[in-house]
């Protein structure tokens, strides 16, 4: 008899999922049995990730070419994806990238609007369109990098964007009161398919992807912000979550 998988017949949803650190998160859950909604601004982008990920794990892949940048289009989606697929057991945003360059007193505003208003507004857009519509044993995971804690010189829109995130995540927190999981992962830098090569101790893509399915899989965490700056980070969360 074939091993039932832990995530068979659960719905995950990846905004981000096209990306260097999405990609990972994506395979994760399509190894773990879920099936896999990545919506993208972009067809192209979608069939790329199709073939990154391979054609036996694709077809539990479900791309879809729909913009959440707004509060309209990411209710349309959830609302799509509900009637595709008849629910939503994890929502794994990993959306925006990384930028920096300029002091905060140099940047422009088309910069501010593209790193910081636009993102964060599609985390909020995404937020408020799933979190309501999520499985009652489901979670909602956000995915936001180092310089949402630490001040990064050069690179100060997107330490305000990740801050706003995690204050993002602990409102979500304390307005659910336990009704819904909501995490957060901070993540070091991470080795990808556009750097693939650091320092050993960072993780992968897709030790990205282990720690978003080990949260998800674990009905215990909820309400926490946990750091993966190195692999030994990894190793310690996995053992506590008995992943
Ligand atoms: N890469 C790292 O080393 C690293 C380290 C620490 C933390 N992180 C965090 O991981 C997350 C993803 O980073 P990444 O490196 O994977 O980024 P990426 O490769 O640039 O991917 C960004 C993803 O976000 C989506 N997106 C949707 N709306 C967007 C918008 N308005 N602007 C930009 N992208 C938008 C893109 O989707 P489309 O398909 O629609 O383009 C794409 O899938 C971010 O939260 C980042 O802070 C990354």
């Amino acid at each position: 008899m074939r091993n039932t998988l832990p995530l068979e017949g659960q719905v995950a949803v990846v905004p981000g999922g096209t990306g260097n650190v999405g990609e990972g998160i994506v395979r994760a859950f399509l190894t773990a049995g879920a099936t896999v909604v990545v919506p993208s601004r972009s067809q192209k982008r979608l069939e790329t990730l199709t073939e990154l990920v391979g054609p036996d794990l694709a077809k539990r892949l479900s791309g879809t070419t729909a913009a959440y940048g707004t509060f309209s289009e990411a209710t349309e989606l959830a609302e799509s994806v509900i009637a595709e697929h008849g629910r939503v057991d994890h929502v794994v945003p990993a959306i925006g990238g990384w930028w920096m360059g300029k002091a905060l007193w140099q940047t422009s505003e088309g910069e501010w609007e593209k790193y910081f208003v636009e993102t964060t507004t599609s985390h909020v857009a995404v937020a408020r369109a799933f979190v309501p519509r999520l499985h009652e044993a489901g979670s909602f995971t956000l995915v936001t990098g180092f310089s949402a804690r630490e001040p990064y010189p050069r690179a100060g829109i997107v330490s305000m964007h990740g801050a706003a995130l995690l204050m993002m995540r602990q409102v979500l927190s304390v307005e659910l009161g336990g009704q819904r999981r909501v995490n957060d992962l901070v993540l070091g830098p991470i080795i990808n398919r556009s750097r693939p090569a650091g320092s050993p101790s960072w993780l992968t893509a897709d030790q990205v992807g282990e720690a978003a399915v080990a949260v998800a899989l674990n009905p215990s965490v909820r309400d926490e912000s946990i750091s993966l700056n190195t692999i030994d980070d990894l190793n310690r969360e996995l053992d506590r979550l008995g992943a």
